[in-house]
């Protein structure tokens, strides 16, 4: 019998690809968020409202990924991106170009595109943390993606 504590293990030793891939991630969370509220501040028409007001909780639904994404990178004891530079090197969402004037119906294409490449990127991260065993990484994922996955199906019945 014995009375040892057990052993400290102050961090979730992660694999460099699956912080790299986080990064990559986080990158792209934000770079919808910006490219959100562009469209949000931007959009005009007889359906200003709809429109003004769906950007709005494209940002809202991609906002609480942020600060879950650096946080998990923090856990495996790396470093989240944040610098401006960082998240353009990083990002696989395109960022939306503001020398580029857009209608309404080419936000919401640009959106959707957006939200496809990041849920391509989660699927991609899902079966890598898998791999390096690392649940954990997967299960956040596995809960981001399907809210990707109702913001691209948004997205896509309203171009119709
Ligand atoms: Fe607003």
């Amino acid at each position: 019998m014995t009375n040892a504590a057990p052993a400290l293990h102050p961090q979730t030793p992660a694999s460099a690809v699956v912080v790299d891939h986080l990064n990559r991630q986080l990158a792209s969370a934000q770079v919808l968020l910006l490219n959100a509220k562009r469209y949000h501040w931007t959009v005009e028409g007889p359906h200003f409202r709809d429109y003004h007001l769906r950007f709005e909780e494209l940002y809202q639904a991609v906002l609480p990924m942020v600060d879950e994404l650096g946080e998990r990178i923090r856990q495996l004891g790396s470093v989240p991106v944040t610098s401006p530079q960082q998240l353009v090197e990083h990002t696989a969402a395109r960022i939306s170009d503001p020398a580029k004037p857009l209608d309404a119906a080419a936000m919401v294409r640009e959106a959707l595109e957006n939200e496809q490449r990041v849920i391509d990127l989660m699927h991609e991260g899902i079966d890598l943390s898998a791999r390096e065993g690392d649940p954990g990484t997967s299960d956040l994922l596995t809960g981001f993606v399907q809210v990707h996955q109702k913001e691209a199906w948004f997205l896509r019945s309203m171009l119709g």
